[in-house]
């Protein structure tokens, strides 16, 4: 009788075993949880596409934010849903406006809790594009006209910063934006605020329940212009590298689970944090699953979550954050 020369079973016999050979793990500290906050009184809409994802007013938003803090999550991500859109997006900038209100009341509420502020115009513009539309002079086609709609970006991520933001999440895709928000920080007197850049950021399919809960989906053409074509990996490589040239502090790749390559890759070539976004179809998948008693969603969670840790994201923005705690704490 031949006996096997390697026996990898050994170090898989007990849950003990299992625990110490255990090579990635995934605590509440990896975790940022997105919100939607909206003008009104009272409101807690659900999101029809995201079940357990809610349209929230200021009012409810302090015991939601309470509730995260006390799980343990350390971070939230802020999405505004304005009470006025136009094409310029000045909602987004507006002192006042909705999510500058939040960040002021979120830190009131848990100055420890870092809140990331989404630095974007297309919840804020009629023409729901992530910048300035002009019409091209030769051709008469709409474009998204990069370095105007930096300005534009420059002054939301001031606006969110003077509210209290401890990180701006420029992800409108413009080319030099790192650049240009470091710059507008910098002048404002917010040398210490990070910038954390949807730096690979695709054209994907995958975002569709977010536009459905944001209100941003563009009411003429699509983004291809300025997000990423899904085909390209070395593209993704420029990306960075020219965001980490401008100063960025952390690197995100967004979507997630079809993209795990480029999360490995950004972590292997550069030396700054890496961060996927879990995004919103990623989520509704899943829960349409579950509902329907095709998977358990405990356990595809949990899964996933752990293999976007395990191909080298740091941290991981996902809509499952809650639910992920409550079940790594046993619950
Ligand atoms: C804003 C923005 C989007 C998402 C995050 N920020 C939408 C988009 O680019 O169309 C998507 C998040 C998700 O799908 O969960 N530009």
């Amino acid at each position: 009788m031949s006996f096997p020369i390697v026996r990898h079973r050994r170090l898989r016999r007990t849950g003990g075993l299992r625990s110490m050979v255990r090579e990635t793990v995934l605590s509440a500290d990896d975790f940022i949880y997105p919100l939607f906050v909206t003008h009104g009184k009272e409101v807690k809409e659900e999101i029809p596409s995201m079940p357990g994802v809610y349209h929230l007013s200021m009012d409810l938003l302090e015991a939601e934010i309470r509730e995260i803090a006390a799980l343990g999550i350390k971070s939230v991500l802020l999405f505004g849903v304005p009470d006025y859109k136009d094409a310029h997006g000045s909602s987004a900038y507006d002192p006042n406006g909705i999510v500058q209100e939040a960040i002021r009341a979120v830190k009131g509420w848990a100055p420890e809790l870092v809140v990331v502020a989404d630095t974007c115009l297309c919840q804020f513009t009629d023409h729901g594009h992530c910048g300035i539309v002009h019409q091209d002079k030769a051709t008469g086609v709409a474009v998204v006209d990069n370095d105007q709609s930096l300005e534009l970006l420059v002054r939301t991520a001031v606006s969110q910063a003077e509210a209290g933001a401890d990180v701006i999440a420029p992800s409108n895709m413009m080319d030099g934006f790192v650049h240009a928000i470091r710059a507008g920080l910098d002048e404002a007197g917010y040398s210490d605020i990070a910038i954390l850049s949807y730096s690979v950021k695709y054209a994907s399919a995958f975002y569709g329940p977010f536009r459905d809960a944001a209100h941003s989906a563009p009411q003429f053409g699509d983004r291809k212009t300025y997000q990423m074509d899904p085909a390209n990996s070395r593209e993704a490589l420029r990306e960075a590298e020219s965001d980490v040239a401008e100063g960025a502090d952390m690197l995100m790749v967004k979507p997630a689970l079809s993209y795990l390559d480029i999360v490995k890759t950004l972590k292997e070539q550069f030396d700054l944090p890496v961060v996927a976004y879990n995004v919103s179809a990623e989520y509704s998948m899943v829960k349409a699953a579950a509902a329907n008693g095709w998977v358990d969603e405990r356990s595809i969670v949990l899964e996933k979550l752990i293999s976007m840790k395990r191909a080298g994201a740091d941290m991981i923005i996902t809509y499952h954050a809650k639910d992920a705690v409550r079940w790594l704490k046993g619950e």
